[in-house]
């Protein structure tokens, strides 16, 4: 079994320390999965076990950080994990990173997080996913800041946003149905469509954080529980 993994410790600088996170950059083996897991991912090409595997690899050792035994994280029926009673999380992986993160259901009422290569999107892709006032946004931060490739971050805080929707409402939410204003080193979604209230939290804006990691933009969306704490 694996011990120790090279993390390269980015999302925990931008989560609130009553989340627990593993990150890294290479993978495990497929055999840390459990039966149940691995009848998941039985049809999937050896890349994609893989990742699966380091994954769920991750999600172990978060949730160890908070006390919890190793156990199986399957997919339900629209591919979101199950995590164990008590525990909301997210999990991401993209070429060269992977990363899992979980918090209580006291602290948090959900977390998302995604990672993209810092690379621009195509265009195609790029036109899908903005409306005409996050493209105006996207333009002028692109010749402030081209280090950065925007229209991939607006993508990824999309899809953190959407990483904590569903779990909460188990509906879908289009990249139109939210429309996202990004700051320095935070975000805010706002859902343009009626939002449910989830115990008694006001889902009508969705906020977070994102980072520039090397090659790698990490975004984590936060759902602070109605009594919980946001801040570090
Ligand atoms: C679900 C989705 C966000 C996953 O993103 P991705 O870029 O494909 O992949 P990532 O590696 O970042 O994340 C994959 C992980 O997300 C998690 N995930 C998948 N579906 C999920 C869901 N419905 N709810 C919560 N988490 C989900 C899983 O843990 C998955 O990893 P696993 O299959 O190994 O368990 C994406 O495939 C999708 O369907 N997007 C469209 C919806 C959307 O983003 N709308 C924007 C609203 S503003």
């Amino acid at each position: 079994m694996h011990e120790t993994l090279h993390s390269p410790d980015s999302f925990r600088a931008i989560l609130p320390v009553a989340i627990a996170v593993e990150e890294t950059d290479e993978d495990v083996s497929e055999s840390e999965l459990f039966i149940e897991e691995k009848a998941q991912a039985v049809d999937a090409v050896r890349s994609r076990r893989r990742e699966f595997a380091t994954v769920r690899f991750c999600a172990r050792q978060a949730l160890g950080q908070l006390g919890y035994p190793p156990v199986p994280i399957l997919s339900g029926r629209r591919r979101e994990p199950i995590w164990p009673d008590g525990i909301v999380g997210s999990m991401t992986h993209c070429d060269g990173y992977r990363a899992a993160a979980v918090a209580s259901k006291a602290d948090m009422a959900a977390v998302g997080i995604d990672a993209e290569i810092n690379e621009p999107l195509p265009v195609e892709v790029a036109d899908l996913i903005m409306s005409e006032n996050e493209a105006q946004a996207i333009r002028y931060l692109v010749s402030s800041e081209p280090y950065v490739a925007w229209d991939r971050l607006l993508f990824s805080i999309k899809e953190s946003i959407f990483k904590t929707w569903f779990p909460l409402t188990e509906s879908w939410l289009d990249f139109t149905q939210c429309e996202v204003s990004i700051e320095a080193s935070t975000f805010a979604g706002h859902l343009r469509i009626p939002a449910p209230a989830f115990n008694g939290i006001d889902l009508s804006c969705i906020r977070g954080r994102w980072t520039v990691c090397r090659r790698h933009l990490l975004t984590a969306a936060l759902v602070v529980a109605s009594d919980g704490l946001e801040e570090r």
